[in-house]
């Protein structure tokens, strides 16, 4: 079997996020944050699922480390609650939340693992929410002082930072659509807060920066593929604004100091307020770009299609079918998105953050899942991943999306996304067969052909 190696140095990790595992959603002195306060509204998320007890991540850290050593992680992503360490979004540090991350990560280190930590994982503290959440300028001040609390506890330690995950999602699931946390659908509170989440992201790197501390700064956005649906120009037309409406309204602030003009023209009004100074900031220069990638879309022109008048269809590779979740599966987008952004951005050094697919495991009477589907899937991705490297794209580590089954949002615990199972009944841990091959392909640096 011939095998790709990839370069040496490569880091191989999985990753998760904070209300997503950890639970104890309101124990030693943690806030509310807007994804409890959105699960805990009826009729929110299927089954009525909640975040409160999730994978009990917060009791079981060292265990679940543990796991990650005897799996032969060598990082791991996962995200720090703003509402644990600060309670109220700004003012008092709630010590013990933050005793928790310095316990996680003194753990990773004891086991040679290298910490990657997600500052914005969605869970905005409540009380931010309510003093206009981000759409309030003022939310980028407060998050760059929670991230100087973060950096001083951590910052010796934790070798990479990312601001915000997939602000893209946050800014219009959250604020334009209303189907995430904190449900709003409004358009120009969403460009406001896609605004104010840079600009946070600006000042937090600004603070790294003024600090001096030792590891690297980034940011976590989705980049999915786009193909227009059809030659016809209306379809490329809506194909352009559709990823100018999600990855690119963000990377080109970061990299080129500039939002993309073509959308901001269409959104007219919906455009954000943006002072003198703001696009420096957001633009300096950061160390890495974590990029998460799920999906291909078609799409298409569609004049009932809203504020942007296109509509989105997943697009599967021949054969590879759609995932638990309904998304299609085509890895070829993947090398895309990753040689898209080093033609668009200048070649940055990225992570690939995020990767990976919810497949209908059934397990066996010890628990065991024989999840062969994962296994593919993950290895045409990986293939995908070594095709941009070897086109030149500059990708320096993968993480797999997930290291345990998880709460999946609004789709509650049904999606399994784990490459380790998670029995929710007893709380048990079971590594499946794609945690065995992906240990495998990180012993020997390689993927079969
Ligand atoms: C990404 C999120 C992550 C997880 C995966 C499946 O959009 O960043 O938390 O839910 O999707």
């Amino acid at each position: 079997m011939s095998m790709r190696q990839f370069p040496e140095g490569f880091l191989w990790g999985a990753a998760t996020a904070a209300y997503q595992v950890e639970g104890a959603w309101n124990e030693d002195g943690k806030g509310e944050s807007i994804w409890d306060r959105f699960t805990h509204r009826p009729y929110t998320i299927l089954n009525g699922d909640t975040g409160d007890v999730a994978c009990d991540h917060y009791h079981r850290m060292p265990a679940d480390v543990a796991l990650m050593k005897e799996l032969g992680l060598q990082t791991y992503r996962f995200s720090i609650s703003w509402p644990r360490v600060v309670p109220e979004g700004r003012g008092a540090v709630n010590e013990k939340g933050l005793d928790f991350y310095d316990r996680l990560v003194d753990s990773l280190l004891d086991a040679g693992i290298v910490p990657n930590a997600t500052l914005n994982h969605w869970d905005l503290p409540q009380a931010i929410q309510d003093a206009g959440g981000w759409p309030n300028r003022d939310s980028a001040d407060w998050f760059a002082d929670y991230a100087r609390v973060a950096f001083d506890r951590l910052g010796d330690r934790v070798a990479l930072w990312a601001t915000h995950n997939e602000p893209p999602v946050v800014a219009f699931a959250g604020y334009a659509y209303g189907v995430f946390a904190p449900g709003i659908a409004d358009s120009s509170q969403a460009y406001q807060a896609a605004h104010h989440l840079l600009l946070a992201h600006g000042k937090a790197v600004q603070a790294f920066r003024q600090g001096g501390y030792e590891g690297e700064i980034g940011i976590v956005i989705d980049f999915h593929h786009y193909q227009p649906a059809s030659d016809s120009e209306a379809d490329r037309a809506a194909c352009q604004r559709a990823r100018e409406n999600a990855a690119r309204f963000f990377a080109d602030p970061l990299f080129k100091g500039r939002y993309p003009e073509t959308l901001i023209e269409w959104i007219g009004p919906h455009a954000p307020r943006v002072q003198a100074g703001d696009m420096d900031l957001i633009s300096q220069p950061m160390d890495f770009l974590g990029v998460n990638h799920y999906m291909t879309f078609a799409v298409s022109f569609t004049p009932r299609g809203g504020l942007l008048k296109f509509s989105m269809e997943q697009v599967s590779a021949p054969n590879w079918g759609r995932t638990q979740v309904g998304w299609g599966v085509n890895p070829a987008g993947l090398t895309a998105a990753l040689l898209d952004i080093k033609e668009e951005y200048g070649n940055p050094k990225v992570y690939v953050t995020e990767n990976g697919c919810a497949t209908a495991d059934v397990p066996d009477a010890d628990g065991f899942v024989a999840d062969w589907g994962r296994v593919n899937f993950l290895r045409a991705h990986l293939r995908a991943v070594h095709d941009a490297i070897q086109a030149g794209a500059n990708v320096q580590g993968y993480y797999v999306w997930s290291l345990m089954d998880n709460f999946e949002w609004v789709s509650g615990y049904e999606p399994r996304f784990g490459i380790v199972r998670v029995d929710y009944q007893t709380g048990k841990r079971i590594p499946k067969q794609s945690a065995r091959w992906y240990s495998e392909v990180i012993a020997s640096n390689q993927v079969a052909e």
